[in-house]
């Protein structure tokens, strides 16, 4: 078929959103499934191709798109875009997409696990039964904190906020939330503060804001100051919305209790990272959506945000 639009995508994706795109397109494909495509790659693809599916850990920042005359659409294949230059895009007329809605239950499973394992020293538990140091059953051996009744906060309520608010109402919590609006039509337990009363009052808090400037280090020494000495923080949003020195001063110094991460400062982060060692620190690479079920609806969507983008459609989840 003539004028088939061009696409680069940037990771081996599951067959059935390759096929979607191949049926009407010429795609390039960075084959590699757990090796992000080499910027200098994916900068010489965006000179050529029309579109582009992308990944959380591909940056495409301004002077990329101001590089390419052919680019029209950049599909991401995540709820998230702190990694695409959308103001850039936006000026340049090139289309964004992101993947939002199909990971949002996803998600917050495992930012309840985290509450969790965190809670109850899950992690550290398992640990010390293989490392043969499970002597007898004592009094106050390995003993977390409880969840049922207590009090979550949620920072950022969106679509997964309000999913982990659903999960945390089954365990009888109160729900303090901060956000940049108030939502309306929430059950009476679920309380809208200013983001200190939230860290303030809350034995639990959950980060679940999108990154962008204003939230880049929103939690901070001053925050984790305000936070009771037995709270637990639970970070599935992005790494530097939480200030990791702060965070590890605060967790040495006891000033709070635990935390939970699944996103880092810098992703892979290192397995010697200093919060790494901390007993009282669950952590988890990035798998916030990571399910076989969730994952393939993902990387469907973004290839139908694509397809719809190069064929002259409003795409289902356009950016800009
Ligand atoms: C997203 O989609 O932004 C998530 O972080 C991926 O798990």
């Amino acid at each position: 078929m003539k004028n088939r639009p061009k696409v680069f995508i940037a990771r081996r994706l599951p067959d059935e959103a390759l096929h979607m795109i191949a049926s009407s397109c010429d795609y390039e494909m960075w084959e590699q499934e757990d090796v992000p495509v080499p910027h200098g790659v994916l900068a010489d693809a965006v000179r050529r191709v029309d579109g582009v599916l992308t990944m959380l850990t591909d940056s495409v920042p301004g002077d990329l798109l101001q590089s390419t005359s052919t680019l029209k659409v950049v599909a991401n294949m995540a709820v998230g875009y702190d990694n695409v230059d959308v103001a850039a895009a936006k000026r340049l007329g090139i289309t964004v997409t992101n993947t939002p809605d199909v990971l949002t239950e996803t998600t917050a499973d495992l930012t309840f696990a985290l509450l969790l394992a965190a809670a109850r020293r899950i992690v550290e538990a398992g640990h010390t039964l293989r490392n043969g140091q499970w002597s007898t059953w004592s009094p106050m051996f390995l003993t977390g904190m409880d969840v049922f009744g207590k009090t979550l906060g949620v920072i950022g309520m969106g679509r997964i906020g309000q999913a982990v608010t659903r999960r945390a109402l089954g365990f009888n919590m109160t729900v303090h939330y901060y956000a940049r609006t108030q939502k309306n039509g929430l059950p009476s337990n679920i309380h809208y503060m200013s983001l200190d009363d939230v860290l303030q009052t809350a034995d639990f808090i959950s980060v679940l804001t999108p990154l962008t400037q204003e939230t880049r280090h929103l939690i901070g020494e001053r925050e984790l100051s305000l936070m009771k000495s037995t709270a637990v923080l639970i970070n599935t949003a992005r790494g530097p919305i939480v200030d990791e020195d702060a965070l590890y001063q605060a967790l040495v110094n006891k000033r709070i209790w635990a935390a939970a991460l699944d996103v880092f400062d810098e992703e892979p982060v290192s397995p010697k990272h200093p919060l790494l060692e901390l007993p009282n620190v669950v952590a988890t690479p990035h798998i916030g959506s990571a399910t076989i079920e969730t994952r393939t609806k993902m990387a469907v969507l973004a290839a139908q945000n694509l397809v719809a983008a190069l064929h002259g459609q409003t795409p289902q989840n356009r950016v800009v």
